[in-house]
């Protein structure tokens, strides 16, 4: 078995665990740095275990178009090519189907996407994602899902959650015959309680490793993201570790924490520190700001990242300013850390249960 789940203490609805996998140990819960086209953006790996990174995430459909699976098989797999030696979990290409969604055509064999490098269109099928995700030999693999987009009506939602639960089951089948790659199968049914009842019936009837939760966060209203995920998570295997897909925001984590969640990941904290945003314990600053100009102070008092340890906001201020790239690479340092302290915390609060009270401190600062 390529994945061992061990839970350690159950504090209210929050889950502390441990999971096992190829390349190392994941406490959860944790948060996931994302890593699309293998690498973390403006991150080296030296850094992203100095933040405390555990596991990183991949981007199956744009490692297939770049720089495809020959490179990887050249390499013998992502932990090689990128030089980062910890567990790796890769997206099937599922949430392409979403958020590539101009262009596409969804047949029962898969969808035929289009490559947003240069237009090229693409037969995605479970088997090919799995094809994939081996090559690039990720400690998890996502079954490859149809992620529907919000607004979908029940009638089409159906279709998604069908197809979703026959494409689980064909790759199952094709990684299986392929390797013992810990493997994910993902719940859809979009924003109606009884196509998600369904969907989880009909994907943990399946012998997958873990289980996600897909389909939300893309654009609906926090509380039914949040309304929908209570009602999920309950009918997810307990003995098992359970993935919120896409969730990068403090209060939305400590609100899936709440539901029983285990692993979360975004962009978020990367693509906003690019844009001069810090999440700190007092809630998000804009470094970008005038009042910043003569600060000695680091970005966030209580925090001991490299940037905050040697850094003032004057001078990341600055940086900004003028342009220039470090200024972007201090900002995704301390965003990064701030994740994984987050993620410790509460692991930490749950094992005292104490987690109310974090998750209280945390909501007062993002609303
Ligand atoms: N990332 C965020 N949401 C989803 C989803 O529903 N499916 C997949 N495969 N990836 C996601
Ligand atoms: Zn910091």
């Amino acid at each position: 078995m390529a994945l061992k789940f061990e839970l350690l203490k159950i504090s209210g609805n929050a889950r502390r665990g441990r999971i096992h996998l190829p390349h190392g140990v994941v406490e959860t819960p944790t948060f996931m740095p994302v890593g699309t086209n293998a690498n973390v953006k403006l991150m080296i790996p030296r850094l992203l275990d100095e933040v405390g990174a555990q596991i990183i995430l991949g981007n199956a459909f744009h490692l297939y178009l770049k720089p495809g699976l020959d490179v990887f098989r050249f390499h013998g797999g992502i932990h090689n090519f990128m030089n980062w030696q910890k567990p790796v979990l890769t997206d099937s290409g599922g949430f392409q189907v979403f958020s590539l969604r101009e262009g596409r055509k969804i047949t029962e064999d898969g969808v035929l996407i289009r490559s947003p490098l240069d237009g090229s269109k693409h037969m995605i099928t479970p088997e090919l994602s799995m094809e994939i995700q081996h090559a690039i030999g990720s400690d998890i693999v996502m079954a490859f899902d149809y992620c529907a987009e919000p607004g979908i009506s029940h009638q089409d939602a159906v279709v998604a959650l069908e197809l979703t639960s026959l494409w689980a089951e064909r790759s199952l089948k094709k990684l299986r015959s392929l390797s013992d790659q810990a493997i994910f199968g993902i719940v859809q049914g979009a924003f109606f309680k009884d196509l998600r009842l369904r969907s989880a019936k009909e994907i943990t009837s399946m012998n997958f490793d873990g289980f996600a939760i897909g389909g939300l966060s893309v654009g609906e209203e926090y509380d039914i993201t949040l309304d929908m995920t209570k009602f999920t998570a309950p009918m997810l295997p307990e003995n098992k570790p359970r993935y919120f897909m896409g969730a990068g925001s403090p209060k939305l984590i400590v609100d899936l924490v709440d539901s029983g969640i285990d692993m979360f990941d975004s962009v978020l904290p990367t693509r906003v520190a690019r844009h001069g945003q810090a999440l700190t314990w007092k809630g998000k600053l804009n470094i970008r700001s005038a009042k910043y100009k003569f600060s000695k102070e680091p970005i966030d008092e209580s925090c001991d990242c490299y940037t905050c340890r040697n850094f003032s906001r004057s001078y990341i201020r600055h940086l900004f300013d003028r342009g220039e790239v470090l200024g972007q690479i201090l900002l995704t340092i301390h965003n990064l850390h701030f994740m994984m302290d987050l993620s410790k915390k509460i692991r930490e609060s749950i094992e005292n249960d104490t987690f109310q009270e974090l998750r209280g401190e945390v909501l007062k600062y993002y609303a």
